[in-house]
């Protein structure tokens, strides 16, 4: 039997996304093989598939062809040899982080890297969870960790990961303030927060009328020097710039890291956090695993409810891509399995 996938050929645009066909197989052992239901199109798809991410041309960087995806939610549908009981079984509804891969229709992973997901939940708004909610779950709590009644500032607060930081901010009673489109301004008016345009008003001088005092938390989407260098100057003492951003290079990255070890020394009680989920590869999973399964809490409870510009079918990735990339999306985009339309 054949299934399909969407391979990026080459390094480039929407285009270089083609449908290529594999043979299905059972799982090799410690494997489970699990069908699609739904797989979100992330940024970090786009940049490893433009060639704009960090590790591009270096011996790390993105090898092709390859199929992008950063993240899949599925059923798993065989087990391989020496998969223990405790692991997902067949029928099982499960996550994956990817990082690529996941534009496909079947997917084989190792039965000891799976997040349980409730039956429950929409596929597509549980697709936003591994990587769009973990990142502003973490960035706000374990990052900042913000209390009740905190001031906020999201910067790129109409994005997939904006969108989710309103949703637990709202949650988290926070007072909250976000940088965005102004065609995308009534989505935060919606979550509670004060619309900013970064377009044509100046961000600064806005929160130093509204916030005297400064500001608890900040969460930057955009991690560049300008936006940090601002943003720093509006945390109160004791205040918290998480910055998730990509960073545009390795010299941008390198100057950041200058500042944020240059701020945490300083005695003026302001901290600078870079968060990144490469953390779950390299470090301790257990902190992803209790966050992944409060996030599926809060969405099986109906408190989170993700924001879903468009669906599209799981092979219409390129489509997919087209539309995040031209600029157009508030929340998220996900593709989904033809059944799931
Ligand atoms: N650290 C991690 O582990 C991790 C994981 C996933 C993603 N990321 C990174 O996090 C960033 C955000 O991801 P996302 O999925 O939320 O992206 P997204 O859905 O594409 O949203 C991008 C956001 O950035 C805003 N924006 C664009 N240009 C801006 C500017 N000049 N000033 C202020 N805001 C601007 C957009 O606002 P408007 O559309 O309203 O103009 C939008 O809110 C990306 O760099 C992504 O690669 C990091």
């Amino acid at each position: 039997m054949i299934y399909k996938s969407v391979t990026a050929t080459e390094l480039g645009g929407p285009e270089v996304l083609q449908v290529t066909e594999n043979e299905l197989r059972a799982p090799a052992a410690n494997e489970v093989r699990i069908r699609v239901l739904a797989a979100p199109v992330c940024r970090p798809d786009v940049t490893v598939r433009t060639g704009e991410a960090l590790y591009t041309g270096t011996p790390l960087g993105q090898k092709t062809p390859f199929v992008p995806g950063y993240a899949v939610i599925g059923v798993v549908d065989a087990v391989g040899d020496e998969v223990p009981a405790t692991d997902a079984q067949i029928g099982d509804r499960v996550g994956v982080l990817t990082v690529t891969g996941g534009y496909t229709e079947y997917l084989y992973w190792r039965s000891d890297r799976l997040i349980p997901v409730p039956e429950t939940v929409d596929p597509a708004k549980a697709a936003t969870i591994p990587l769009n909610y973990i990142v502003a779950y973490q960035s706000m709590h374990r990052a900042a960790q913000v209390e009740a009644g905190d001031t906020a500032l999201i910067i790129g607060a109409s994005g997939g990961i904006g969108t989710a930081l309103l949703q637990l901010g709202k949650l988290a009673d926070l007072t909250m303030y976000g940088l965005a489109s102004p065609g995308k301004h009534d989505i935060l008016i919606d979550y509670g927060a004060t619309p900013i345009d970064y377009h044509t008003q100046d961000f600064v001088a806005v929160i130093q009328q509204a916030e005297p005092a400064g500001l608890d938390a900040i969460f930057d989407g955009m991690m560049t020097l300008d936006y940090i260098r601002r943003g720093l100057s509006l945390l109160r003492r004791g205040g918290t710039l998480v910055s998730y951003g990509e960073p545009a290079g390795f010299s941008a990255l390198f100057r950041i890291l200058a500042t944020l070890v240059g701020v945490n020394l300083l005695p003026n009680g302001k901290s600078f956090k870079l968060y990144g989920t490469s953390s779950y590869f390299v470090f301790n999973q257990q902190p992803f695993m209790e966050d992944w399964a409060t996030l599926f809490k809060l969405l099986e409870e109906g408190k989170i409810d993700p924001v879903i510009e468009k669906k599209f079918s799981l092979l219409e990735a390129a489509q997919a891509n087209t539309l995040l990339e031209s600029g157009c999306v508030t929340g998220n985009v996900v593709l989904v399995a033809p059944e799931l339309l």
